[in-house]
Parts: structure tokens; C-alpha cells; sequence
């Protein structure tokens, strides 16, 4: 097992299979509320190639005018987010060690050939709180290391009902997705990853 930096907790298989079938069927209903939509970088306009959607009071979306930001309606629809659901609030209650509820979960599809550059998720105003994330579906080489950008990271495989906290002094640690490794589950009927991350945004 890969020695994770400070604060950053793998729990493998922390959802049984029947919690992660259920689960898709939640998230299959946030995506027919809120549409999955292609977010692209600050300036660049560079599309990523995961898709996303969020569920929450607050969602996180980026795209070239306005940069990384958090906003309580869909960029596409201009409808307001799906409530996050009860699943994952329980999920993030059991986890998180922090007392108020999240205000935000977002949504990432990746399909076989979809990653996430390397990253630390700074765009919240309460970094007391812990980020959540769950992992559904196909496996995926994830890497992560220390808040300093330079400092050398690990990688570990998350696997379907697969949970990863960033707490404490992982909660800046540097994050992201390197590869699928598609059809390594059969929970989803298609191809492909989604993660489902929890945050609190605003200070309580
Ligand atoms: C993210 O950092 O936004 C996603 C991480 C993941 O896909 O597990
Ligand atoms: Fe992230």
C-alpha cells in the first residue's frame, strides 16, 4: 500500500455493492435534473475531458470567462442544483468529522479516456472542512502528494465504493485522475468512472 501524505485517508470498499447500485440510481436522477455539460479552463477555453454536473445549494463549475467559482444554478440550464442526496449525506457525516452539513457535490464523468490534471481544490472559504470523495464504477490510477507543489506524490488504485478523505493537512493536498482503467466494474452499463465530491463552501 502507498504511504498516503498527512490527512489523506483511503477507505476501500467503504460502500457494499447494493449501496453503490442504489447510488447510481440517485446520481442517475441528479443527471436527468441537471445535465452533465462539458466545463472548460480559465482563459484558455481549453474543454476538459471529464463531463460534470453538482447536486447541493452550491455547485462547482468553471468555465473560460469566469474561471473556477461555485454558483447555486446550472451553467447550461440556469436551473438550480438537485438536492445532494441522503446517501451521500450520511456518507459525508460518517467521514468528514466536521459538523455541518455540505454544501456541494460534484458530479465528474469520465469516460475510458477522460483524467484530471494534478491539482489541490482551494476554492472553498471553510477549509476547516474535510473534502469527501466517492468513487463508482470503472478503477481509476489516482494520484496524490503533499500541499507543496514540488513534493512527490503516490498513486493508489480507488476501486467502485471506494472513499477518500483530504482532511486536516491533506486538506490542500494535490490531487488527480491519471487514467481509467475501463470495464474493471460492472456497476455502471456503460464504460467509465464517476466520482462524487463532497464540500463544504461557505463558513458556517
Ligand atoms: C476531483 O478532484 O475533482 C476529482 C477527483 C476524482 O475524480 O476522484
Ligand atoms: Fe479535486
Amino acid at each position: 500500500m502507498a504511504n498516503l501524505p498527512d490527512g489523506v485517508r483511503h477507505l476501500p470498499g467503504l460502500l457494499s455493492p447494493q449501496a453503490q447500485a442504489a447510488l447510481v440510481e440517485d446520481i442517475r436522477k441528479v443527471v436527468e435534473a441537471a445535465p452533465l455539460y462539458v466545463p472548460a479552463m480559465p482563459r484558455t477555453g481549453k474543454e476538459m475531458s471529464v463531463r460534470m454536473t453538482n447536486c447541493g445549494s452550491l455547485g462547482w463549475v468553471t468555465d473560460k470567462e469566469r474561471g473556477y467559482r461555485y454558483q447555486p444554478t446550472h451553467p447550461v440550464t440556469g436551473q438550480p442544483w438537485p438536492p445532494i442526496p441522503a446517501a451521500l449525506i450520511a456518507i459525508w457525516q460518517e467521514v468528514a468529522g466536521y459538523p455541518h452539513m455540505p454544501e456541494a457535490c460534484l458530479v465528474n464523468f469520465y469516460s475510458a479516456s477522460a483524467r484530471m490534471g494534478l491539482h489541490q481544490d482551494r476554492d472553498e472559504a471553510d477549509l476547516l472542512a474535510s473534502v469527501v470523495s466517492v468513487s463508482l464504477g470503472d478503477d481509476c490510477l489516482f494520484r496524490v502528494g503533499p500541499p507543496q507543489r514540488s513534493a512527490k506524490t503516490v498513486s493508489l488504485r480507488l476501486q467502485s465504493g471506494d472513499v477518500l478523505v483530504l482532511g486536516g493537512e491533506g486538506r490542500l493536498a494535490y490531487h488527480g485522475v491519471d487514467r481509467i482503467y475501463p470495464d474493471t466494474s460492472i456497476l455502471l452499463k456503460n464504460t467509465g468512472r464517476i466520482s462524487l465530491t463532497l464540500r463544504r463552501v461557505t463558513k458556517p
